[in-house]
């Protein structure tokens, strides 16, 4: 088929990761026959210092008008913690409704995992986190500020709509895998929210039967992720507890270089977003240090929603065999830069 892809790479490492994932996206396109039409939009640290510009209605317009969004990474040192995130990253999720954040926990073969004894067989799971509100919805105030009287508050917003459709879309994604289901909460404390969740989860499981559920408290999946991630198939869990857990999640299978992520739009309002995990990276912008592969590996999944099943999973074939030779997953111990890693997963590709 014909795609049109909208490109933001962004600030620091963003621009080249996704320099690289765009050169197996060339190649990927000759393999499989399929092309693709894409647009630069340029957002991030730059275009605000330069402009004042956080999300112009513009470019939301143009991200509307593609059929998915690749994004690299934000954020620079020299922008106030918080005004990128809310301004562009939580805004854009907002105005293309990416109702869900899609993280897969894969371990690939030969890829070096800080967890002894820890196996690509034992560490195969995807989180589903929910990705429009919870204690992100940016609702607090603070009293007494700056004095040690302070008191701040910080809301965290559950809606039955939102939990029950990305319940609701974890239980179709469970059916296409091993059929488990696991909500991930603090029910016991944050009795309001879990009780919330607790019955949409309930509630759905009468429509899904074939999948089996089950629920653990957020600090005991920091406990069972590392030692028995076996456990997990599909983990359903809000927008906080799936930001943290995640980067947990991520350190297993090879760190923040590896892990994808897919912001998803799932009723047609809005266009799907694919990004790799990690940030910016300032501390090693420019040096060719940063492995591309979590970039890859989110074009795969990009690949993956626009109907590209076959070049979806070559792209992560090629990327995880690349993976499994490299002396190490970041830095200059990595043996060879941004783009060579880049280059051998497009010669990869076209031996997969
Ligand atoms: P970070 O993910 O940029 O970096 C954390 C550490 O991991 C650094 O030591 C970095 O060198 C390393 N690292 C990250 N990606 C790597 C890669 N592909 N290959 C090798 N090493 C890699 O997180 P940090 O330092 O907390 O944030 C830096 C900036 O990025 C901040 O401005 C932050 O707000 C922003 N950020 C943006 C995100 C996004 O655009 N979605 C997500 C997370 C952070
Ligand atoms: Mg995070």
């Amino acid at each position: 088929g014909h795609h049109r892809l909208a490109v933001i790479p962004g600030d620091g490492i963003g621009p080249e990761v996704t320099d690289a994932a765009l050169a197996v996206l060339d190649a990927a396109e000759q393999r499989f026959g399929f092309s693709t039409e894409r647009t630069t939009v340029s957002l991030g640290a730059d275009r605000y210092l330069e402009s004042g510009e956080l999300l112009p209605d513009e470019a939301v317009a143009e991200l509307r008008s593609n059929d998915a969004i690749l994004f690299g990474a934000i954020g620079s040192p020299k922008v106030t913690p918080g005004i990128l995130e809310h301004g562009v990253i939580l805004a854009m999720r907002a105005a293309m409704t990416q109702a869900v954040n899609l993280r897969p926990v894969r371990l690939y073969p030969g890829v070096p995992t800080p967890i002894a004894g820890l196996t690509p067989q034992r560490c195969d799971l995807v989180v589903v986190r929910e990705n429009s509100e919870g204690a992100y919805v940016g609702r607090g105030s603070t009293v007494h500020r700056g004095t040690p009287a302070a008191v701040a508050v910080q809301e965290s917003v559950n809606t039955w709509y939102a939990a029950h459709r990305a319940v609701d879309f974890s239980f179709r994604l469970a059916q296409q895998r091993r059929k488990k289901l696991t909500l991930c909460h603090k029910t016991n404390v944050l009795v309001e929210a879990g009780r919330l969740w607790l019955s949409v989860v309930e509630e759905l499981s009468a429509q899904y039967p074939d999948v089996e559920t089950d629920y653990v408290h957020v600090d005991a999946m920091c406990m069972h992720l590392p030692t028995t991630p076996e456990r997990f198939d599909v983990v359903v869990t809000d927008n906080l507890f799936g930001d943290i857990v995640t980067d947990l999640g991520a350190v297993l299978a090879g760190g923040l270089g590896v892990a994808a992520s897919g912001n998803l739009n799932l009723d047609g309002s809005g266009t799907s977003m694919f990004e790799p995990i990690h940030g910016s990276a300032p501390d090693i912008a420019g040096r060719g240090w940063a492995n591309p592969a979590g970039a890859v590996l989110s074009l795969a999944l990009a690949l993956g929603t626009l109907g590209e099943g076959e070049a979806a999973a070559a792209v992560e074939a090629a990327a995880a065999s690349v993976l499994s030779e490299l002396p190490a997953l970041a830095g200059e111990a990595m043996g060879a830069t941004t783009e060579v890693v880049g280059q051998r997963i497009v010669d990869r590709l076209g031996e997969v």
